[in-house]
């Protein structure tokens, strides 16, 4: 697919190949007249203002036909041939903070910034939103995107002096808001799994659809040996961090080991996170013999997206040697595979059995357990210590403009990025 190069004055977005969204175009928008006024009620017209790219955003375009993703923000209207064809193109998103240039709705005045799932391009949307259950949270209430799950429909915001505050973080590229585009959605889902998935205070949330079932017996981690695959990941980093840092005295795992690819051992070690950094290609009977791990001991694999099917190995080798193992499927692998393809691996059947976690089942569930206001004040407040803190390794990388966006999606297709860097973008 060819890329071309927006023209200054037009607005441009990333339009992606469904089936081959290694490839992409940052396609402009010719205008169709003068922008009319925001007129509907409760609604607010928002512009991508700061967004993160991270393999997740592959996910999102590997798997995006199963869960709606490429229906959250649709094609517009006015784009140019040969685009026009949403049964070939499509766009995505991805986590940041948007700016609010005109609104109706009283609770989000112009001005503010909201952050949660944002196209990516400079073009505006209008959305209609309402307020819900938190204070300083809307929720999208447009047609379109009622099929999406909750969480892309949720979105924080920062109003008056925090959004002053803010806007002088993003123009002079501090680290603040490139971690909340890049890690906080990470972040959530790793304190998620830690709080609310592997053992106190919560029990294991029911488990989604095509996975193996589990029990709280399963999910106690006390004692257990986790082997975390994609180590480095974002969001292996925070589970690692969460389970070294966050639990009580007695409720920690016995050890933690991150088995990562021969390009990002170095990093993952530096950041001392992990008890033991191994190979992910090694033999892993091996190595946890290797590591002392008796064969009576509860294995918990954590798969992040490791490389080259790392997961179903290690799984498959341990599976079998372990009688107290349990599997967690969380991420997938950056891979470019066709729909037909993908398909027909689900249909094959799910080898082996893991059980498969998502952030949105899990925060839906955590708020009905603890309640929305008191689930989210307790994450801000982890968050904040997070955000302040950072992780010992991760380097933040800002660009500008939907071209560096382009340049940011190349490195991540062609593996090119380096694991201790996160990209963030203001665009
Ligand atoms: N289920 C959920 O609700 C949920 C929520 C959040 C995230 N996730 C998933 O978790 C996974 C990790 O997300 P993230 O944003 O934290 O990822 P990330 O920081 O970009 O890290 C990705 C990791 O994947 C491996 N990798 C494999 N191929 C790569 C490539 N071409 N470029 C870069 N890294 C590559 C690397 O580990 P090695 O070098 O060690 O292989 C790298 O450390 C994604 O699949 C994401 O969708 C799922």
């Amino acid at each position: 697919m060819a890329s071309e190069t927006s023209s200054a004055e037009m607005p441009s977005i990333q339009v992606l190949e469904k089936e081959h969204y290694f490839s992409q175009a940052i396609v402009p928008i010719p205008s169709t007249g003068p922008p009319l006024p925001l007129a509907a009620p409760s609604s607010v017209r928002l512009r991508t203002k700061v967004l993160a790219l991270t393999a997740n955003n592959f996910t999102y375009a590997k798997l995006g036909f199963l869960f709606h993703w490429w229906d959250i923000h649709p094609l517009p209207a006015a784009i140019p041939p040969p685009y026009a064809d949403d049964t070939k193109y499509g766009r995505l998103s991805a986590w940041g903070w948007a700016e609010v240039l005109e609104s109706t709705h009283a609770s989000v005045p112009t001005g503010s910034l909201l952050w949660g799932y944002q196209p990516i391009g400079t073009l505006t949307q209008d959305l209609a939103v309402r307020d819900c259950d938190v204070a300083g949270h809307v929720v999208v209430t447009s047609e379109h995107r009622q099929k999406a799950m909750p969480i892309y429909n949720r979105y924080f915001t920062a109003t008056g002096a925090a959004a002053d505050a803010l806007r002088r973080e993003i123009e002079d590229r501090a680290d603040g808001p490139a971690y909340d585009a890049v890690v906080r959605i990470m972040f959530e889902t790793a304190y998620l799994l830690n709080r609310y998935c592997l053992g106190s205070p919560g029990t294991p949330p029911s488990a989604a659809p095509g996975s193996a079932p589990w029990t709280p017996e399963q999910a106690s981690i006390r004692g257990a040996t986790v082997i975390v695959l994609a180590p480095g990941s974002k969001v292996g980093l925070c589970f690692a961090r969460e389970l070294r840092h966050m639990r009580k005295e007695g409720e920690r795992p016995t050890r933690i080991i991150g088995a990562a690819s021969g390009r990002s051992t170095s990093f993952v070690e530096a950041t001392g996170l992990y008890d033991a950094v191994v190979s992910a290609t090694g033999s892993p009977v091996e190595i946890l013999a290797g590591l002392g791990v008796a064969k009576e001991e509860k294995i918990v694999l954590v798969d992040f997206g490791g490389r080259a099917d790392a997961g179903p190995r290690w799984a498959l080798a341990l599976q079998p040697m372990y009688d107290k193992f349990l599997m967690l499927g969380v991420g997938v692998e950056v891979s470019e595979v066709s729909q037909a393809d993908l398909l027909a691996g689900l249909q094959a059947g799910v080898t082996p059995q893991q059980t498969f976690v998502n952030a949105n089942d899990v925060r839906d569930q955590a708020m009905k357990l603890q309640g929305a206001d008191k689930y989210f004040e307790e994450l801000q407040r982890a968050w904040d210590l997070l955000r302040k803190e950072g992780l010992k390794g991760l380097e933040l990388r800002w660009g500008t403009g939907m071209q560096d966006v382009r340049r940011g999606w190349d490195e991540l297709a062609t593996g090119k990025l380096k694991p201790e860097e996160g990209l963030a973008f203001v665009i």
